[in-house]
C-alpha cells in the first residue's frame, strides 16, 4: 500500500510550484490548521471552482426571501454553552446527524447540505421517532433545474416544505442506511481533496467518477425500496411553518441548540483545497466559488472558537468527513445566513403527523 501511494505520488502527481508555495505560506501563517499535498496538489490552485455549488451571493438571495415574506428571520434569547455537538445531545439521532454523504462530481452542494441537516432536524423534532435521510436525489433534481449546476441555500427548505422530499440513502445502498429507502443519491462516489489515504473511490474526472450533468428528477420509487418507502407520492416529508433564517454566531448557534444542524454557505479559497485537519481559517490563494455544507455543533481548542461541519466528500476527507473553521469572526461568510425548518415545527408524511405514525 505504502510504496504504491509512493509511487502515485512521485510519479504522475508531482506538486505543482503554485501549490508548493502555497502549502509553505499556510504552514508559515497560520498553526490552526494542517494542510498537506492532496490530490489537487499535481494542480495550480483554484482548481475546485466547478466543485462548488452555491450560486451568486447567498446573502442577497435570503434578504430576497425574508423581504417576500417566503421565509422568516429566526429570533431567540436562549443562552447557550461554549461547546456543543448536535450528535452528543440527541444520541438517539447520532447515526443520521453523523451520517456523511458523498455529492459525486456534481454541484449539488446546496441540496446535500438541506436534505441532511433536514433529516437530522426531523428525526431529533419527532425524539428519534422516524430517522430516515432525505433523498438529495429528489431535492437536487426536482427542486432546482439547475440541479449539478448550483443551487441557493433557501430551495431545499422551501421544497421540503410545500413539495415534500422522499427517503434516500447513498449511492448503490452504500452508507449507514443501506437499503430499502425510495430514492437513492445516483451519481457513484468519488475521492474529492485530501490525501487519498484508505479512500477507495476514484478521483474526480478519472474514469468511474466523470463530471455529472443533472440527471432527469426521480418520479418513482426505486425498484428495491422496501414496502413502506416504496409509493413516492407516500413516501414525501414536510413539515410545517416558515423556513427560518438566522445571522451571525449568537442567533446560528441558538438555532442549533433549539433544534439541530442547519445549512449554511460559505466562500471557498484555494488554499480549502489543501485542508487535512485543525481549525481552518483563510490564509492564502484567490476565489474558488461558493460550498454549502452542514453545522452540526461548536467548540473552543486552545482557546480557538470553531465551528463542527459536516461536508460532503464522503467520510474519508478531512477530520472523518467533518472539518472546522473559525466561529465568531465570520470566516470566509460562514456566519452570512444559515437556513432550517423551526425547532418547533410538525413533520409530516404524505400529510400525516408523524406523531399518528
Ligand atoms: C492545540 O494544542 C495541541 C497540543 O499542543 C495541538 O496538538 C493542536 O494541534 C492544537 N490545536 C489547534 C487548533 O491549534
Ligand atoms: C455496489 O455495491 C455492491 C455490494 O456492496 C458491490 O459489489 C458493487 O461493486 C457496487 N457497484 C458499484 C457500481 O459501485
Ligand atoms: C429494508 O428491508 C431490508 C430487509 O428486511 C432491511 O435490511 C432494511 O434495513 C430495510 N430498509 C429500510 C430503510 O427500512
Amino acid at each position: 500500500m505504502l510504496l504504491l501511494y509512493y509511487a502515485v505520488a512521485a510519479g504522475a502527481a508531482a506538486i505543482h510550484p503554485l501549490r508548493e508555495a502555497e502549502i509553505a505560506e499556510i504552514r508559515e501563517r497560520t498553526s490552526l490548521w494542517t494542510p498537506g499535498e492532496t490530490r489537487f496538489s499535481k494542480f495550480a490552485p483554484g482548481v475546485s471552482k466547478w466543485l462548488n455549488g452555491v450560486k451568486g451571493e447567498w446573502k442577497m438571495e435570503v434578504a430576497i426571501a425574508l423581504a417576500a415574506g417566503e421565509i422568516e428571520r429566526f429570533e431567540s434569547s436562549i443562552s447557550v454553552p461554549d461547546s456543543f455537538d448536535s450528535a452528543t445531545q440527541w444520541p438517539e439521532c447520532e447515526k443520521i446527524i453523523n451520517d456523511i454523504r458523498d455529492q459525486s462530481n456534481c454541484g449539488c452542494c446546496w441540496a446535500f447540505a438541506g436534505a441532511e441537516a433536514a433529516s437530522d432536524r426531523m428525526c431529533i423534532s419527532n425524539g428519534g421517532g422516524e430517522m430516515v435521510p432525505l433523498s438529495a436525489q429528489d431535492v437536487c433534481f426536482n427542486s432546482n433545474r439547475d440541479g449539478c449546476d448550483g443551487g441557493q441555500i433557501t430551495t431545499p427548505w422551501t421544497y421540503v416544505r410545500s413539495t415534500g422530499a422522499v427517503s434516500g440513502g447513498q449511492y448503490n445502498n452504500s452508507g449507514p442506511f443501506g437499503s430499502g429507502l425510495c430514492s437513492d443519491f445516483s451519481l457513484p462516489h468519488c475521492h474529492h481533496h485530501g490525501p487519498q489515504g484508505d479512500d477507495p473511490y476514484p478521483d474526480e474526472g478519472d474514469p468511474g467518477c466523470p463530471s455529472e450533468s443533472s440527471p432527469d428528477g426521480p418520479t418513482a420509487c426505486d425498484s428495491d425500496a422496501n414496502e413502506t418507502h416504496a409509493d413516492f407520492a407516500n413516501d414525501k416529508y414536510s413539515f410545517s411553518g416558515l423556513v427560518q433564517a438566522a445571522t451571525g454566531e449568537t442567533r446560528i448557534m441558538q438555532l442549533i441548540y433549539e433544534g439541530g444542524p442547519v445549512e449554511t454557505a460559505f466562500t471557498v479559497y484555494s488554499d480549502f483545497e489543501d485542508y487535512v485537519s485543525g481549525i481552518y481559517e483563510h490564509v492564502s490563494g484567490s476565489y474558488a466559488g461558493g460550498h454549502a455544507v452542514k453545522i452540526t455543533g461548536w467548540g473552543v481548542e486552545n482557546g480557538t472558537k470553531y465551528w463542527k461541519v459536516a461536508n460532503s466528500w464522503n467520510e474519508y476527507w478531512g477530520e472523518d468527513g467533518f472539518f472546522r473553521i473559525k466561529k465568531g469572526t465570520n470566516e470566509c461568510g460562514i456566519e452570512d445566513e444559515v437556513t432550517a425548518s423551526p425547532a418547533t415545527t410538525t413533520w409530516s408524511k404524505a400529510g400525516k403527523p408523524l406523531v399518528d405514525y
